[in-house]
């Protein structure tokens, strides 16, 4: 198994829900470690960043309003496996078909706003950390 830092946001719809504390009460009880945490709402163009992969793809201009309409939960976490277990905590991206006991499954039914992003690999968790982290220094 490998120490691996992930990136996680809990979009707009998790924190109008009141899901922050439920969110990232999952990551710690797991035995990951918060490395860097901000509640923000981002830019359009941060949005875009993050998302750059599906430029053109007809969900990606609401996609990018949505994430950026309203505040989100930026975080950073630590731990063994960190990229793989996160995405397998969140559940597949249709919330409709997210197993019970991810956080999708859980509290989404909506595709968009299914509550919450997690990077898909080591490449992107760095790409995502350096967007929303500007200034975060690791050792
Ligand atoms: P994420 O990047 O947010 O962690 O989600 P993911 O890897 O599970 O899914 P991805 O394919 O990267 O899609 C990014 C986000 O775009 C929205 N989406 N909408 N058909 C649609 O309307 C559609 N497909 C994807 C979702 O919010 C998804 O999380
Ligand atoms: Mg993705």
């Amino acid at each position: 198994m490998k120490e691996e830092r992930t990136f996680l946001m809990i979009k707009p719809e998790g924190v109008e829900r009141g899901l922050i504390g439920e969110i990232i009460g999952r990551f710690e009880r797991r035995g990951f470690k918060i490395i860097a945490l901000r509640l923000s709402k981002i830019s359009k163009e941060q949005a875009e960043k993050q998302y750059e992969e599906h430029r053109g793809k007809d969900f990606f201009d609401g996609l990018v309003s949505y994430m950026s309409s309203a505040p989100t939960v930026s975080m950073v976490i630590e731990g063994e496996n960190a990229i793989a277990a996160a995405r397998e905590m969140a559940g597949v991206t249709n919330p409709k078909q997210a197993k019970p006991g991810t956080i999708r499954g859980d509290y989404g039914l909506d595709v968009q706003r299914n509550i919450i992003h997690a990077s898909d690999s080591e490449e992107s968790a760095k790409r995502e950390i350096a967007i929303h982290f500007e200034n975060l220094r690791f050792n």
